[in-house]
């Protein structure tokens, strides 16, 4: 019997060799599991209908945690034309499987740490620590949506004063995605935040909305996050609407550190600050629920590269080393991230991405070298 059991899913474009380079690392250090591949994405929407197979959640069900590698999404339209012929005219919807997983086991919170790594030629600076903290399953990604809107749902809106301005749109002639947010989202995501910047010493939690406009869900959300900062002398808030914050993190980005967010602003928050630290070759990400976590690099499935064995896997190997911390193996995560570390300094093996010429094999083969 192994110690850990892995739910194992590649997923599409270069998702599987970043995630045999991540392997690599995980055997060098004698990670001990077992891991137990799982059907996602496209082929199993263009096949199946579904690109999250009931098969597949049964299968996280019975695993520890996750490694999840890459998916491809297109717009519902386009989803639709390439589903098999058989599953035309079904009704069938594409809908994300990674947004799914997280609303279905409950992974409340999106870890994104970007810190930059000595050396690394992509830096915007290299004194930048960051640490998004994204809530994960509410928001703008809720999924509760209507186009047409049903005459039930109109008519309740309608009831509101600022509805008066489309008093003459017609249903069909209207979109809502609405923005639903709880208080207990809000506190846990907030706690998470404050958790971590108490336990990694970090001075500030910087809370990143806009209640001057959104009030009542930005609203919540930083209500709530001042009651939980009373509770963290030591740590202050800070408050950023997520305008200026963009502007901030160009300009300044190394008076921050761990960003706090709702679900779209902290989507947008990650990929700015992934940037600074040298793209989303580096950028990895926890989803973390209180039974469950899937881990993942932040990069999409970059399906020109797909098996070419091209690009940085650092991401993955990153994943992989939040998985070893979320599973209290902290020595092994450590001597991931020390190798990591070690590599891009020296850089003398370098992804085409940092201007070299390594493929993601012989990345991850120096990777698991110098743990
Ligand atoms: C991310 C991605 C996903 C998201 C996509 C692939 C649905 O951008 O993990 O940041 O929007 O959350
Ligand atoms: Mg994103």
């Amino acid at each position: 019997m192994t110690k850990y059991r892995i739910a194992w899913l590649p997923g599409d474009g270069v998702g599987s060799d970043v995630l045999d380079a991540a392997r690599l690392v995980l055997d060098k250090i004698g990670f001990d599991a077992e891991y137990i591949p799982g059907d996602v994405g496209w082929e199993f929407w263009k096949t199946e209908g579904n690109p999250l197979p009931e098969r597949t959640i049964d299968l996280l069900k019975s695993t520890d945690a996750c490694l999840f590698g890459a998916i491809t999404s297109k717009p519902k339209d386009e989803a639709a034309r390439e589903l098999a012929p058989n599953l035309h005219g079904k009704g069938l919807v594409y809908s994300s499987p990674i947004v799914g997983l997280r609303q279905m086991f409950n992974l409340h919170t999106n870890l994104r740490p970007c810190k930059a790594y000595p050396g690394n030629p992509l830096n915007m600076r290299d004194d930048i620590d960051l640490v998004v903290f994204r809530e994960n399953t509410e928001g703008l990604y809720s999924g509760v949506e209507f186009h047409p809107v049903p005459e039930s749902i109109r008519t309740a809106l309608d009831a509101h004063p600022k509805m008066k301005r489309y008093a003459h749109v017609k249903n069909d002639d209207m979109a809502i995605s609405a923005r639903i947010l709880t208080r207990k989202g809000c506190q846990t995501i907030a706690r998470d935040a404050f958790e971590y910047a108490k336990k990694h010493d970090y001075p500030t939690v910087t809370v990143v909305e806009k209640p001057n406009v959104i009030r009542e869900t930005s609203g919540l959300m930083v209500r709530e996050a001042r009651k939980i900062a009373s509770e963290y002398p030591g740590i202050e808030l800070w408050e950023a609407n997520i305008d200026a914050m963009c502007m901030w993190l160009v300009k300044n980005p190394q008076k921050y550190s761990v960003l706090l967010s709702t679900n779209l602003f902290g989507d947008i928050i990650s990929d700015l600050s992934a940037q600074l630290v040298g793209g989303l070759g580096f950028a990895a990400s926890g989803n973390i629920g209180d039974d469950y976590a899937v881990f993942e690099p932040t990069h999409g499935s970059a399906p020109k590269y797909a098996g070419q064995n091209k690009v940085n896997p650092t991401a993955t190997i990153r994943a992989a080393k939040m998985m070893l911390d979320y599973l209290d193996e902290k020595k092994m995560a450590e001597r991931i991230e020390n190798a990591v570390s070690q590599v891009i300094s020296e850089g003398k093996v370098r992804t085409y991405d940092m201007g070299g010429s390594a493929s993601t094999t012989q990345m991850a083969e120096a990777i698991a070298a110098a743990t």
